[in-house]
């Protein structure tokens, strides 16, 4: 299956699923790694198991797999990948099944865009349906739904606010209720779940919160029934319009303000933060998104670093473009997340769309207004870089970026450990993975002692 189709990109290379759970300890290291790092970068991604139909197929679409890789007292303990045990892959595959789901949901799920920890514990978490509660060694628990509080869709990029502990979260279900805000409690309960009116059903995949605020992204990606079975089921439809919805995170519908802006799509915001009753959000923008095909997301444009100030009062939103270098998977240090943020990381992308070519790590200041990259060397390849403060009282940019890279000569994968104050300079430390971890979307870093 992997390696030998060229007519699906996402079936090639190191788009290609992995076909085996590997488990390998003490991995080799070049460098040295910090003795302040200790816990595990996880990463997630879809992983179809068995055959799936390379006319059809796309990057977005299949089974999740976790990789984690664990660093203590100096040296790089494991590494593990895990398909995330769903009752459907279950079914198909003869892997072991879940613990019973708590609830039956709207859709399973597959668990495979992001994984992240809310209070301890590990949550792999789909475009739709509910996360997958993992254990530290990634063996999969069963389905999450906080409590009995939630039954319906979140997507994969709930917020975990800093300050609070409360986790801010959306889903949205393709049917003529579209778009759901839950807000839970530091102990993993829903106290509170809005049902939010919307024209029609779009691809929301992510949202802005502020320590006081959420903004929903109402884009002009629409849910096409029709293209269904044909890659991902969405088309671009300017007609749609865009728009911005700035809600209280105690708010309910009626308390959304939408604002108009100009059609474009955003998969991610770097972060967003209260400036009086104005909001800015910096996010990576498209100009288009599934304009061309279904087996999108390689677009005739690439994505920008743009900065929205949004004014709900005078019902505006100022755009200005930050960065013009292709640029994906932005990330920050989490405990700016929804306050003032000047520092931003992403994947940068020289070939435009075509996805991961020669691509580094990119850091901006945003307060200086310049950026500086981490080029990764010809044939290798980095994916989404995670920020690890240095300490509890680590200044924004103390600590290291951790990023995977896949090496094309050896079809392995690193991971590298990056200063993140002197991003030019060569990697800390660069743990070697007996395999290679393929192109997924979204991780964490999980501290434990
Ligand atoms: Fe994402």
């Amino acid at each position: 299956m992997a390696n030998t189709t060229t007519t699906n990109p996402y079936l090639a290379g190191n788009y290609a699923p992995v076909t085996e759970e590997v488990t390998a300890h003490d991995l080799p290291v070049s460098g040295e790694l910090p003795d302040a790092l200790v816990g595990t970068l996880l990463r997630d991604g879809p992983n179809p198991y068995g055959p799936v139909d390379a006319a059809t197929h796309h990057w977005f679409l299949g089974d999740g797999m976790v990789h984690g890789i664990r660093i203590e007292s100096g040296r790089a303990a494991w590494y593990r990948n895990r398909w995330v045990r769903t009752p459907d892959l279950a079914a198909r595959s003869g892997l072991a099944a879940p613990a019973a789901s708590p609830m039956n949901v709207t859709i399973g799920g597959s668990g495979a865009v992001n994984v992240l920890a809310h209070q301890g514990r590990i949550l792999a978490c789909g475009e739709v349906g509910l996360p997958y509660e993992l254990t530290p060694e990634l063996d999969t628990v069963g389905q999450v739904d906080f409590g009995g509080t939630v039954g319906t869709n979140i997507t994969a990029h709930p917020k975990v606010d800093p300050v609070t502990g409360e986790l801010l979260a959306f889903g949205y279900d393709f049917g003529p209720t579209n778009l759901r805000y839950h807000r839970i409690s530091p102990d993993g309960v829903a106290v509170q779940t809005e049902v939010i009116d919307t024209p029609g059903p779009t691809m929301m995949h992510d949202f802005g919160v502020t320590a006081t605020r959420i903004v929903f992204m109402d884009l002009p990606v629409v849910f096409d029934l029709e293209l269904l079975g044909r890659g991902m089921p969405y088309r671009w439809d300017p007609t749609y319009g865009a728009r911005l919805g700035v809600m209280p995170r105690d708010g309910s519908n009626a308390d959304v303000v939408w604002i108009e802006i100009e059609p474009c799509y955003v998969f991610h915001p770097l972060n967003a933060h209260d400036d009086g009753d104005r909001i800015v959000m910096d996010v990576v923008r498209h100009p288009t998104m599934f304009a061309s095909s279904p087996i999108g997301p390689r677009e005739p444009t690439p994505p920008t670093l743009d900065r929205w100030v949004i004014d709900p009062v005078a019902g505006t939103v100022t755009e200005t473009r930050l960065d013009d270098r292709p640029q994906e998977f932005p990330r920050i240090d989490e405990r700016r997340t929804g306050r003032p943020h000047r520092f931003g990381y992403a994947v940068e992308l020289p070939g435009g769309n075509d996805a991961f070519d020669t691509a580094g790590i990119v850091k901006q200041d945003l307060a200086t207004g310049t950026s500086v990259v981490h080029a990764v060397g010809a044939g290798r390849m980095a994916s989404e870089a995670v920020f690890v403060p240095a300490g509890p009282d680590a200044a924004e940019d103390e600590g290291w970026l951790l990023a995977p890279v896949y090496d094309r000569a050896t079809d392995r994968s690193d991971v590298i450990v990056l200063d993140a104050r002197d991003l030019a300079a060569d990697p800390v430390a660069t743990i070697h993975l007996p395999v290679r971890i393929p192109f997924g979307f979204h991780g964490s870093w999980v501290p434990s002692p």
